[in-house]
């Protein structure tokens, strides 16, 4: 069985980095070993990059510098952490992708959608995820799982409405049929949602099946 990318995306506090790992866990279990990933992060430049871009004290930040500092992130991890680990038929788990720069920073921030389009046209290309599950909660049960004001970073700053709208970016790449996406509702117990992401992939691993004969 060859190499699979999934990918987990949701606003803040939707539980990404635990379904992440579990996810992980359970692919390893079933005979597949898988790396995890998140972005911005996962390599000395990205845990570099991802200091500046949660750093509050960095204020303003031009939304077009953002968006380069998020697809140069992508760029080391798909480089050094992604590619690698689907080269040596390793399953990859990451915690944010592609879709975060559409949400957050096109209909987030107001980067022109062109201009995410064209950054993931460069920077990712051909490498799409095999299956993106968005955790999907209003931005408020999400929050309210988050640090005290005091701890919050740059993003967690940010304005229930800027969330709303990266929580209906996500929504409106789904419907309109962007990349293999699903929609998990996350407002529901962190159970409950493990069951029907789990659910997810093995259907994903059925139906490659069928297909890969
Ligand atoms: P993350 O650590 O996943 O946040 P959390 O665990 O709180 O959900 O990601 C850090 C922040 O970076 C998050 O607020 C979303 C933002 N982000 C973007 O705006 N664009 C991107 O392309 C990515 C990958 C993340």
């Amino acid at each position: 069985m060859t190499a699979r990318f999934i990918v987990l995306e949701g606003v803040e506090g939707t539980g990404k980095s635990t379904h992440a790992a579990y996810l992980a866990d359970w692919l390893a279990k079933q005979g597949r070993p898988a790396v995890t990933a998140r972005e911005p992060g996962g390599t000395p430049l990205g845990e570099r990059l991802r200091a500046l871009l949660l750093d509050p004290g960095i204020s303003p930040m031009p939304p077009q510098a953002e968006v380069l500092l998020m697809f140069a992130a992508r760029s080391a991890s798909i480089s050094e952490v992604i590619l690698p680990a689907l080269e040596s038929g390793a399953w990859v788990v990451c915690d944010r992708f592609v879709e975060s720069s559409y949400a957050y920073q096109a209909y987030g921030r107001g980067v022109p959608i062109e201009h995410v389009r064209a950054l993931d046209r460069q920077i990712v290309g051909k490498l799409r995820p095999d299956l993106t599950m968005i955790l999907d909660a209003p931005p408020e049960v999400g929050l309210a799982r988050k640090a005290g004001p005091g701890k919050r970073d740059r993003f967690e700053q940010e304005s229930l409405k800027f969330f709303e709208r990266v929580r209906e970016g996500y929504l409106h790449r789904a419907e309109a049929g962007a990349d293999r996406c699903i929609v998990v509702d996350a407002s529901r117990e962190l159970a409950e949602v493990r069951k029907d992401l789990v659910a997810a992939v093995s259907q994903f691993l059925e139906e490659k099946a069928v297909h890969d004969g």
